[in-house]
C-alpha cells in the first residue's frame, strides 16, 4: 500500500454511491481498496468497471480485512447509523451520506463517538460545497444582502419514490443545510404538513416552515410527485435578493438589487416606504463539480485531521430540524420546538 494514500472502502454503490465511487476512485490521494454492496448485480457491475477493486457482499468480510483508514457509507439512510457506528468504533474516518441518521439520539451518538475516537465524521451535505451557494454565503457574510429576512426553497420532481423514507427525509436535508448555513443561526420552531398519496404513511409532498429568532423564517417545498423539476432557493435580504436556480446550466445565480427602503420622512401613510427596483446581476461562478469539491474536503479533513464544513455536528443540526418537522407532520402541522438537549 502506498503510504501517502488514504486506504478507503465504500459501502453501498447504488444510484448515488456510484458517483461517490467515481470521484474517490479517481482521486490521486485515495486508494480504493474494496466496495461492499448487498446487491449482487450491482457488485458485478462494479467489478467490471473497476477490476482492481475488491468487491464483497459481506460487511463482516470487509471489516475482517481491516486494511483501510476511511470509509464511505452510501446505503439507504436506515443503515447509516449502524454502519457508521461500527466504522468509528474500529477507528475509521467516515463519510456518510445525508441524512446522517434517522434518529436524533443516534446522530448524537455518532458525533460523540467521532470525538472520542478522534476520527473525521463528514456528512454528504453537498450543496454546502456547491460554488453557487459558496458564492451566496460569501455575499451574506460580506453583508451585501443586508439582513436576511427569509428564505424559501423548492426541490420537486417526478420520482424516485422511496420506500424507507418520505420526501422530507429524502430531499429536505439539502435545503435545511443551506438554510442553516445562510441564516448562520439555530432555528427555534418547525411547522410541517404533507400528504402520502402513493404509499401508506410515506409523504410524497411536504411543506415545512422553519422559524428563527428575530422574526427570520424559511420555507421548504419538497416532493417526488410533481410535474416540474425545480431546484430553487430564494433569499430575501433587506438590501438585495438572490435566487439560485440549480436547473440553469450556466447562470445559476441572479442578484436582484430590489427592496423596500425606509425613507424616514413622510407626510402621509405609506410614503415612508420607497420601492427600490435596481438591476439584476448574474455573477460568474466557478465551473466545479460540487461532488468533486466535497470529496476533496473529506481527503483534506482526513489528511489534516480538521473538521470539514459538513461535519457530524452539522449533520446533527440537520437531523434536529428533520426530527421536529417529522413530529409536526405526524401531528397535522402543530408547531414543534426544536430539541437542543
Ligand atoms: N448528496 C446527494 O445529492 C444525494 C443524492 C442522492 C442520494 N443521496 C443519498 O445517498 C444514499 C444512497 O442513495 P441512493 O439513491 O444511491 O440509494 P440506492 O438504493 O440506489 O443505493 C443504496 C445501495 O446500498 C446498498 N445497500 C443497502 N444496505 C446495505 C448494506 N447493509 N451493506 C452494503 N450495501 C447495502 C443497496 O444494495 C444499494 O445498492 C442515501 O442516503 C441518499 O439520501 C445523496
Amino acid at each position: 500500500m502506498d503510504m501517502d494514500k488514504i486506504g478507503m472502502v465504500q459501502i453501498g454503490v447504488g444510484n448515488w454511491g456510484k458517483n461517490l465511487l467515481r470521484n474517490f476512485y479517481n482521486h490521486p490521494q485515495i486508494e480504493m481498496k474494496a466496495v461492499c454492496d448487498v446487491n449482487p448485480d450491482t457488485l458485478a457491475r462494479i467489478k467490471k468497471e473497476y477490476p482492481d477493486v475488491n468487491v464483497t457482499s459481506s460487511i463482516d468480510e470487509l471489516f475482517a480485512s481491516n486494511e483501510f483508514d476511511a470509509a464511505v457509507v452510501a446505503t439507504q439512510a436506515d443503515k447509516h447509523y449502524e454502519l457508521a457506528k461500527r466504522l468509528l468504533e474500529t477507528d475509521k474516518h467516515v463519510f456518510v451520506e445525508k441524512p446522517m441518521t434517522l434518529d436524533l439520539n443516534h446522530g448524537k451518538e455518532l458525533v460523540e463517538l467521532s470525538r472520542r475516537r478522534n476520527k473525521i465524521l463528514m456528512v454528504g451535505h453537498i450543496l454546502e460545497y456547491h460554488p453557487a451557494f459558496v458564492k451566496v454565503k460569501e455575499m451574506v457574510d460580506a453583508g451585501e444582502l443586508g439582513d436576511i429576512y427569509y428564505i424559501y426553497t423548492s426541490r420537486v420532481n417526478l420520482g424516485i419514490v422511496r420506500q424507507n423514507e418520505n420526501s422530507l427525509w429524502s430531499f429536505a436535508p439539502h435545503d435545511i443545510s443551506i438554510i442553516l448555513m445562510l441564516m448562520g443561526k439555530e432555528p427555534s420552531t418547525v411547522i410541517s404538513t404533507g400528504q402520502s398519496f402513493l404509499q401508506k404513511d410515506i409523504e410524497d409532498v411536504v411543506f415545512t416552515t422553519i422559524h428563527f429568532s428575530d422574526k427570520k423564517m424559511a420555507h421548504m417545498h419538497v416532493s417526488w410527485l410533481d410535474p416540474h423539476k425545480i431546484r430553487k432557493v430564494t433569499v430575501v435580504g433587506s438590501k438585495k435578493m438572490v435566487v439560485v436556480d440549480d436547473m440553469e446550466s450556466a447562470e445559476k445565480i441572479r442578484i436582484y438589487d430590489k427592496g423596500i427602503d425606509f425613507t424616514g420622512q413622510y407626510s402621509q401613510y405609506g410614503e415612508y416606504l420607497s420601492l427600490r427596483i435596481g438591476g439584476i446581476e448574474i455573477p460568474y461562478i466557478k465551473n466545479q463539480e460540487p461532488l468533486k469539491v466535497e470529496c476533496q474536503q473529506f481527503v483534506d479533513a482526513v489528511n489534516t485531521n480538521t473538521s470539514p464544513l459538513s461535519d457530524g455536528e452539522d449533520g446533527l443540526r440537520v437531523v434536529r430540524v428533520l426530527t421536529a418537522a417529522q413530529d409536526s407532520l405526524k401531528q397535522g402541522g402543530v408547531p414543534i420546538k426544536i430539541n437542543y438537549k
